[in-house]
Parts: structure tokens; C-alpha cells; sequence
């Protein structure tokens, strides 16, 4: 619990001392950044996964997908197609590059965008390891596109009110209480 507080913490920090958004977009389009770029260990990418119970029928979107790993490894262990979207043009050709590197690129597409703004109507399951506010910024536009028996799966963070289906906490590999959230929609518009 001690260590997940710490995680959280150094979280918050680093989005207080972070830029707000990449140097290298426009500043009159800058999106407000949901989290700093600190990637979910594979371990712990794995047990989400497995909680959200994806199968290749799925599609996973990863809203702040970092070096694209969730929905790359979601590929690559089931099968599943994959939609990344990352405001950061780095983290995009990172991700981009992984594909290729892992032979993925016709399951998996990386968008730079605005998580906030993307449209993720087509997902059966969502990804997130931002903040609390942000999940509970994003809470709108998800329970308003996501069709019912849509599964959200966060690593760490809650989203407001909306009490999850499941909770898990387990030690990660390194010895580190990882929790993760899952939500699954009903077609109520919880906003
Ligand atoms: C904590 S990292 C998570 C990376 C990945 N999902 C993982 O779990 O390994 C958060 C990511 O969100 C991205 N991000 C922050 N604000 C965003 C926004 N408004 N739109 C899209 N991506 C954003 C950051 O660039 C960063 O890569």
C-alpha cells in the first residue's frame, strides 16, 4: 500500500514539474497532458490483460499509450487488434518501431492525438494508466462511445465515483504493490 501511495506520488510530481505537452507540438494546439510518461512493467501490462480477459476477438485501445506495449503485447499474446493514442510524437514512432520490430503493424496502429478528443467507439476494451482525474475526465466521453460490456482497465488509478467490477493488488516482480481497476459499461452515460 506504502509503495502504491509512493508510485502515486511520484506520479503527481512528475506531472507537476513536467512540461505540460511535448516541445515539438504548436502551442496554440497543445492538449493538456492526462500523465507523464512513465510505462506499466510487462508483468503488470500481462495482468491486465488478464483481467480484462481479451481475446482476439477484441479491440484494445490504449489512451496514453506510452511505447505502445499493452496493445502491442495484446497482440501479440491473443491475437487482438490494437489502436494506440498518445499525444507525444516521440512515444508514437517508439511504438511504431516495436510494431514493426515484433512484426505486428497490420494488428496494431498508433494515432498521435489528444486522448481526450479521440474517438474510441470501435474499442471493446480500454487501457489507462494516467491519474485519477484524468480517468475521471475521460469518464464522459468513454461511457458515451464505449458500447455496452465494454471493459476499462486501469493500472493504479480510479475513476471518481464509479466503483469498479473487479480490484486486484499483487506484488509485481520487482517487489512493488501494483494495483489495477476494471469497470465494464452498461450503456448508462456516466458523465
Ligand atoms: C503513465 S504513461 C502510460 C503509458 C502506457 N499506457 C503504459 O501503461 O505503459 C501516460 C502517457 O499518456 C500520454 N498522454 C498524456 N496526456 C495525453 C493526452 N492528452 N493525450 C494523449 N496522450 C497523453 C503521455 O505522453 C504518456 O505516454
Amino acid at each position: 500500500m506504502r509503495t502504491q501511495i509512493a508510485a502515486a506520488a511520484t506520479l503527481l510530481a512528475m506531472v507537476m514539474l513536467s512540461p505540460l505537452t511535448p516541445a515539438s507540438l504548436d502551442a496554440r494546439q497543445q492538449p493538456a497532458s492526462l500523465a507523464p510518461y512513465v510505462p506499466t512493467p510487462l508483468d503488470v501490462v500481462h495482468r491486465m490483460l488478464e483481467l480484462a480477459k481479451v481475446t482476439k476477438d477484441d479491440v484494445v485501445y490504449d489512451l496514453g499509450c506510452g511505447d505502445g506495449r499493452i496493445v502491442i503485447e495484446a497482440a501479440q499474446r491473443y491475437g487482438s487488434r490494437g489502436v494506440g493514442i498518445d499525444y507525444d510524437p516521440e512515444r508514437i514512432a517508439e511504438a511504431n518501431a516495436a510494431a514493426q520490430r515484433r512484426g505486428l503493424q497490420d494488428l496494431v496502429t498508433f494515432r498521435q492525438e489528444d486522448a481526450m478528443t479521440a474517438d474510441v467507439s470501435e474499442a471493446t476494451v480500454v487501457t489507462l494508466y494516467l491519474l485519477t482525474s484524468s480517468n475521471r475526465k475521460l469518464r464522459p466521453m468513454l461511457t458515451r462511445q464505449l458500447r455496452p460490456g465494454a471493459r476499462i482497465v486501469s493500472h493504479a488509478f480510479r475513476m471518481g465515483d464509479w466503483e469498479p467490477e473487479e480490484t486486484q493488488s499483487f506484488e509485481d516482480q520487482r517487489g512493488n504493490t501494483r494495483t489495477i481497476h476494471l469497470w465494464r459499461t452498461d450503456g448508462t452515460v456516466r458523465p
